[in-house]
């Protein structure tokens, strides 16, 4: 049997604390932002935005939705983010991805100041995160790091195998889990030997985007495992991108789909938000 992490529980105490700090930001004069701009109507982007939205009400955040059509040009967006840079009552800036193909998501990013990025997608952030000298940190990663904390998983010293080599998910997770002196694999699609090493991993997370993808033959008994995936499989249910049913009795720790990963993201996001209001108004 192994121990369910609850990403449900771990971000209503990670909301919580935001929600406290934002109203002590608030009597001293300071009214947390986020604008969040969506292009086109990808219906997942949809919800995210929502969530988000909802998530910012909640905690206590001021957010500023700009939804544009899928054919906004280039200068359009950046004309908005500059725009956005320069009004001091938005703290956070985050634009949905993914955009549709004729823009230009490198430019896009790159045009969001790095004070404001709450994503930490920006290279300047993406560097800092490297060095361990940043205000930001990504918000899934940062997610698991926090739903590892709250199980009292030691990382140091540990074989953590990270599936996935996104710039969002796969890389930072493996430098944050190097912060904390693991022994980080990052494993991909042309991996050779992918069952032996994930046997190995003490802590293994899987962000592959692929369905059920980690079996219980992947996984070494008694192993944290975290699972970054939403997916539907095959009767068009949630899932992760960790098979459940036949990880969970191996696992010492396994994080659900829902309710794992996905719910600690926007935490962290709000998280990120804080942080930018307070550092803007040299709080921090
Ligand atoms: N699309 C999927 N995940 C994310 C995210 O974390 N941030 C942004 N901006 N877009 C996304």
């Amino acid at each position: 049997m192994s121990k369910i992490i609850s990403g449900k529980e771990v971000s209503a105490q990670v909301r919580e604390q935001v929600r406290k700090e934002c109203e002590e930001l608030k009597a001293k004069g300071v009214d947390p932002g986020l604008a969040v701009i969506i292009v086109g109507d990808d219906p997942a982007s949809r919800v995210y935005v929502n969530n988000k939205k909802k998530a910012c009400a909640d905690v206590g955040f001021v957010s500023e939705e700009y939804a544009l059509p899928a054919e906004t040009t280039q200068e359009e967006l950046l004309a908005l983010i500059d725009t956005l840079n320069s009004k001091p009552s938005v703290n956070g800036i985050l634009c949905q991805l993914p955009l549709p193909e004729h823009l230009d998501e490198k430019a896009v990013i790159n045009a969001i100041s790095p004070l404001k990025d709450v994503d930490a997608f920006h290279p300047s952030n993406v560097g800092r995160i490297m060095i361990g000298d940043y205000h930001f940190l990504p918000c899934t990663p940062a997610g698991v790091m926090e739903l590892i904390h709250s199980a009292g998983i030691e990382v140091s010293g540990k074989s953590c195998v990270v599936i996935g080599r996104s710039n969002i998910v796969g890389k930072p997770m493996a430098m944050l889990l190097l912060h904390e002196n693991g022994t980080v694999t990052i494993c991909h699609s042309r991996t050779k030997n992918l069952t032996e090493i994930c046997r190995e991993a003490d802590i293994l997370v899987a962000a592959v985007g692929r369905p059920k993808f980690v079996t219980g033959d992947m996984v070494k008994e008694g192993a944290a495992v975290l699972d970054v995936g939403i997916n539907r499989d095959e009767n068009g249910k949630l899932c992760g991108d960790v098979d459940f049913e036949s990880v969970e009795p191996k696992a010492g720790f396994i994080t659900p789909v829902p309710g794992g990963v996905g719910p600690m993201t926007i935490a962290m996001l709000m998280k990120n938000t804080l942080k930018a209001a307070k550092l803007q108004n040299g709080m921090d």
